[in-house]
């Protein structure tokens, strides 16, 4: 994507950077920063664009300190509707995070605003920068949940095993708290673990021949 950053609609980088120091903690500062780093790298690796990366990690938790209340009035009044978000009031950052990006930084790109959309919950068939967010999301360097250098590794070479992990993390430390998960996350599960098995008998198959 060509985004012109000479439209003055569009946020630069450094005033999504300057919002960002006003309006996050500086732990989460430190946290989108990391997500950065991690999703530039992949889209490195994977051929995704590098700015294009940096932008949607920049926005994926530009709301996540906005409570409950604000973020649900946020999404009603720009025309959307919360939904099952509700029930996970959590991911809420994140659909409100999509809406920010086009109505405030003028984002039009549909891959930066679905990958803040959906890093939270995932999503069946997701797109690569999609895919790179949400693994970024994950394994950036102030990650240090048990079985996150395994999800590390697993990036660096197969970008769709490190979503289905990372998944199965998130859903599980949900449940162990007993939180609600998302219909979304639950159908991502079960599209990337067929996906993987798919392809792994794909492989055989093609070993046999
Ligand atoms: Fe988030
Ligand atoms: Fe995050």
């Amino acid at each position: 994507m060509n985004m012109d950053y000479t439209d003055k609609s569009v946020w630069s980088i450094d005033k999504i950077r300057h919002f960002l120091m006003n309006n996050v903690k500086q732990e989460r500062f430190q946290h989108i920063m990391g997500v950065a780093e991690s999703a530039k790298s992949l889209a490195v690796h994977y051929g995704e664009s590098i700015a294009d990366a940096e932008v949607a990690a920049y926005y994926h938790d530009i709301l996540k300190d906005r409570n409950k209340e604000w973020l649900v009035s946020y999404i009603r009044e720009e025309g959307e509707d919360p939904g099952e978000g509700l029930l996970a009031w959590k991911t809420l950052h994140a659909q409100a995070g999509a809406i920010f990006a086009k109505s405030e930084g003028g984002i039009s790109n549909l891959e930066i605003l679905n990958a803040v959309r959906y890093h939270t919950t995932g999503r069946a068939s997701m797109g690569l920068l999609e895919k790179i967010i949400f693994v970024a999301d994950f394994i950036e360097a102030g990650r240090t949940f048990d079985g996150v250098d395994e999800i590390r590794a697993i990036a660096e070479s197969d970008l769709d095993r490190a979503v289905f992990e990372s998944l199965n993390s998130s859903i599980s430390y949900l449940r162990k708290k007993n939180e609600y998960v998302m219909s979304t996350s639950l159908e991502a599960r079960i599209y990337y673990e067929n996906l993987i098995s798919e392809r792994t008998a794909n492989e055989k198959r093609n070993e046999s021949h």
